[in-house]
């Protein structure tokens, strides 16, 4: 099995999750319906922590990417877990501050904060602003002002590193969307800037390559690039940086082929780099962080359908359709991303039937998986499993074609379950229909 809390029952015929039969719980719930495996995401937490007081030392604390699979039940679990978040928008700010996190310990990305992100977020005590450019410095420079505080700032900057993973979701490279380039001197120049500001304290700098990356050693060779500009702005401006932060990004198994990344070693890797990167340089080791979400959350989920039409175009190929979609698992839609699919209630049939799984949007990208191997018996009333869904599930969800958004629900201790996040109605995808 491709994580080890998927397993089969006794008999051979059910598919477990977390130590609960996936059969019962669609039954119990419904389906589509999200299915997080809450240990986990705790155990996940933990092993991220460990490992950077471990290698980073005692202060040192992993930030979950919040956009990685964002709701209140969630942010509680990272503040018991007492781990720091980043948060892209208001609305998660909002989802924090409703589940009681203290948002010192708040990062806060994008790109194109909007004035009132700003405000809202400084109303709130954000911790951190990762001020993407130059606009955005001059925007948090005024807020702070008006408010007679000093806000504390990251720059984000690009170190001109390719992590080879999809397009869409690689964001390191110097012509990216994302930071401010290191290569053409625009990380200098905001440097300068910022430093000049009266209302901002330049905490240090973050760059955050891409996303589902396995590449050796892509963390590290970003490493070195940014330590290298720390040292440059130490020896240009006596500049010392208190922060680095390395983003998120390490891969996870989504099939059999996919490597198993192990974070402690990973986590190991970064911090020889570092420290070797720094004495070469000759300055002290600033404070790190990392920002992972996939890697803590996405084989904590998995998302259980029931099986609807299945149609078999002679000599073409084959569809199994399911109850959801793009809607609620649209990875494939966007990246043509793997994924594992197993039928739940026939595990003990062997695999023969070649189909694409397909939602029930009307959309012909509406794909779960391409040339999936199925039971032959694959029919009505089935229950199929699609594994590694715990990640950019959920939280890019859509009411598309007004299906209402499944619900979430937490497994723990081997037989525990309750939803974290109801299931939407007819009535709530109407809501603010006027
Ligand atoms: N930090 C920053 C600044 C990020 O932009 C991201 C992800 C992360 C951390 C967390 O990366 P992770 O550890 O989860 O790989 N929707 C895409 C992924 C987009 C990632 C965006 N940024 C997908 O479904 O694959």
């Amino acid at each position: 099995m491709i994580c080890e809390n998927i397993s089969i029952s006794k008999d051979g015929k059910h598919l477990l999750f977390a130590g609960q039969d996936t059969v019962e719980l669609a039954k119990k719930y419904g389906t589509p319906v999200y299915l997080l495996d809450e240990d986990r995401i705790r155990k996940k937490c933990r092993i991220y922590k460990a490992a950077f007081q471990k290698h980073f030392g005692e202060k040192a604390v992993p930030l979950y990417a919040s956009k990685a699979n964002c709701f209140k039940r969630m942010y509680e679990i990272m503040r018991e877990e007492e781990m720091g978040i980043d948060v892209v928008s208001s609305g998660e700010i909002y989802t924090a501050i409703q589940a009681g996190f203290d948002l010192s310990k708040a990062y806060f990305h994008s790109n194109n904060k909007t004035d009132k992100d700003i405000s809202y977020a400084m109303e709130h005590g954000i911790g951190y602003f990762v001020a993407d450019n130059v606009e955005e410095v001059i925007a948090v420079e005024k807020e702070a002002e008006r408010r007679g505080i000093k806000q504390k700032i990251l720059l984000r900057l690009t170190p001109g590193i390719d992590p080879h993973t999809y397009e869409a979701i690689s964001t390191g490279k110097v012509d990216s969307k994302f930071g401010s380039p290191i290569e053409t001197g625009q990380a200098e120049e905001i440097t300068v800037f910022t430093l000049k500001q009266a209302h901002i304290e330049l905490m240090g700098f973050h760059c955050h390559v891409g996303s589902q990356v396995f590449e050796e050693d892509v963390f590290e060779r970003a490493a070195v690039v940014m330590l290298k500009f720390v040292a440059d702005m130490k020896e240009k401006y006596g500049f010392i940086t208190p922060e680095l932060d390395l983003g998120g990004g390490y891969g996870v198994r989504y099939v059999e082929t996919d490597p198993y990344l192990d974070i402690e070693t990973k986590v190991g890797q970064v911090a020889v780099a570092v420290k070797q990167a720094c004495k070469e340089f000759g300055i002290e080791i600033p404070k790190i962080h990392m920002e992972p979400g996939r890697s803590i959350v996405a084989d904590a989920g998995m998302v259980l359908y029931t099986v609807g039409t299945v149609k078999k175009i002679p000599g073409y190929k084959n569809y199994v359709s399911i109850d959801g979609g793009m809607t609620d698992s649209p990875r494939y839609a966007l990246y043509k991303a793997d994924y594992t699919c197993l039928l739940a209630n026939k595990m003990d049939e062997a695999n023969d039937f070649k189909a694409s799984v397909v939602g029930r949007l009307c959309e012909s990208g509406d794909i779960i998986q391409e040339d999936v191997m199925l039971p032959a018996s694959v029919g009505r009333y089935d229950t199929l499993a699609l594994c590694t869904a715990g990640a950019y599930h959920y939280s890019m969800s859509s009411n598309y074609n007004r299906l209402p958004k499944p619900p979430v629900i937490m497994l723990k201790g081997g037989n525990e379950s309750y939803v974290a996040v109801k299931g939407e109605t007819f009535e709530d995808v109407l809501r603010n229909d006027v």
